[in-house]
């Protein structure tokens, strides 16, 4: 069995602040069967208390003209995977994962010390699949700098994009006094940008394939519109460019056992979807209505989401028959906007703040619809849980967002919710509309589009084949 390390900054069911946390924390498993796969991870505070019996493996010193710190990796196994923590309390044990001024220095001793754990253990890798910017310089690292020593020599390395958005991009000294570049290195364009260093550009130059979150995402970053002005690199790279589609763990998020929610339910018995609806009223002072149209956001709170659409369009949207409810944390601008509209629609409209999983699941489960209007969007997951849990989700044809929702159809009442198509107010309230109407005036419709969305499959069943694919063309 060819042996897959997956090198990532979150995963679940250790740290989680977005979609990433789902797709490492699942894809594992999915491919389990076929591979041997381990994950190397930050020993963030947070995860200390999830470790119940993990061990010291590997204790050793990284020394770079500005790193001269100790590392040692622990290991936990949990369900079948070997998970490898790097314990560093200066640079991980703190409140938060991301947003430092040192995480240009934080990154590169991830990025080093997984390198040097490969080196000092033998763990027979062959291929190391790493994820987003955090650990962008892995496959530079393997095959440049430790390209001499025996464990890393035959390495083949993947790299996921999940978003292009963030790149990690830092000073110079980063490359030079962090990760103890050569000048050669940083000097032959290959990792430098805005003079300064990209991990993310390090990566697309310097794996040997490169995949994002699905095949609408893997078209669109080649133009400058998506590109997030790595196009032209991309473009350079684009016949090892895979675009796979993310699934859901459908054990985790699954209506019929999901001990977060009170009624459990299937597309046969969506009666007791709405006793779900009835208690998420009542737990967040909304008025208690079966029939009311409940509206459903849960996101990050960033530009990306496009949530200020909903914030711009609330009077039009509230002068609907809908109720809505809105989970995340964000932009201060976005948290205060929704804050604010609470005072006004008091009974109808209802904000919480934070990441709380709990709260997720019943939202998914009491919800008839789901607000997706994004600016972009490489996959998203949100849209596909809110499918397993028949909330109708409600997107802009963008990404993975076109890649997973069927737009309804009347013709055939085929689909499985709704799309609108320009970045605009007015198209989304006119699918708004569309979609309230279809509620009110034709339920049995509504129903069949959501048993449509029910039984669509969004497992990893297909796409771990993908990336399969991948991994055995190396
Ligand atoms: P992104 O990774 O860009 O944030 P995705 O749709 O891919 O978007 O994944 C978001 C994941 O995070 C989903 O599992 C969603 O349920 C979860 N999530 C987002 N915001 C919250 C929140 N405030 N509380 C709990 N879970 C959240
Ligand atoms: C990123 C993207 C999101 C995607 C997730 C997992 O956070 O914003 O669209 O679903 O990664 O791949």
């Amino acid at each position: 069995m060819k042996h897959i390390l997956f090198v990532a900054s979150e995963s679940l069911p250790f740290v989680k602040t977005g979609g990433l946390a789902d797709v490492v924390g699942s894809l594992p498993q999915a491919l389990s069967s076929n591979y041997r796969v381990s994950v190397f991870l930050p020993l963030y505070s947070s995860v200390i208390p999830k470790l119940k019996d993990a061990k010291a493996v590997v204790s050793f010193q990284i020394s770079t003209p500005c790193i001269h710190q100790p590392a040692t990796i622990l290991k936990q196994t949990h369900d079948g995977i070997d998970y490898y923590f790097l314990q560093h309390q200066g640079y991980f044990e703190r409140d938060g994962y991301y947003g430092y001024p040192d995480d240009g220095e934080r990154f590169a001793f991830f990025n080093l010390a997984c390198a040097t754990f490969i080196e000092k253990v033998n763990l027979s890798v062959d291929i190391i699949h790493s994820h987003d910017w955090h650990a962008g310089m892995m496959p530079l690292l393997s095959r440049v700098v430790f390209k001499h020593h025996p464990n890393h020599k035959n390495i083949k390395h993947v790299f996921t994009i999940h978003n292009l958005a963030y790149q990690g991009q830092f000073p110079l000294s980063v490359a030079k006094d962090c990760l103890g570049l050569s000048d050669h290195i940083i000097n032959d364009g290959s990792i430098r940008f805005d003079d300064g260093v990209n991990f993310l550009k390090s990566a697309i130059v310097y794996a040997h394939k490169i995949t994002t979150v699905s095949p609408s995402y893997a078209q669109e970053i080649l133009g400058v519109a998506f590109g997030e002005r790595l196009h032209e690199v991309l473009r350079l790279r684009q016949y090892d460019l895979y675009g796979i589609l993310n699934g859901i763990d459908t054990t985790f998020w699954n209506p019929s056992e999901d001990p977060f929610i009170p009624y459990h339910f299937d597309s046969e018995t969506l009666d007791n979807k709405i006793k779900n609806k009835l208690a998420l009223q009542k737990k967040l002072g909304l008025k208690s209505s079966e029939n009311t149209l409940l509206l459903g956001v849960v996101s990050r709170l960033t530009w990306q989401k496009g949530i200020h659409l909903i914030l711009d369009q609330m009077a039009d949207i509230m002068g609907l028959d809908v109720q809505l409810v809105v989970l995340g944390s964000g932009e201060a601008h976005l948290e205060h906007g929704f804050r604010h509209m609470v005072e006004k629609y008091y009974g109808r409209l209802a904000y919480v703040a934070g990441y709380n999983e709990p709260l997720a699941h019943e939202i998914y489960a009491g919800c008839d619809l789901l607000l997706m209007p994004s600016l972009f969007e490489p996959c998203g997951l949100s849209q596909m849980i809110a499918m397993r849990y028949g909330t109708l989700p409600l997107v802009r044809e963008v990404g993975g967002l076109k890649d997973s929702v069927l737009p309804y159809n009347s013709s055939d009442q085929s689909g499985t919710g709704f799309s609108f198509k320009d970045f605009s107010i007015s198209d989304l309230y006119h699918v708004l509309r569309m979609a309230v109407y279809l509620y009110y005036h034709y339920p049995s419709e509504f129903e069949q589009v959501q048993r449509n969305a029910m039984n669509e499959d969004f497992s990893w069943a297909l796409s771990s084949v993908q990336y399969a694919k991948v991994y055995d063309s190396l």
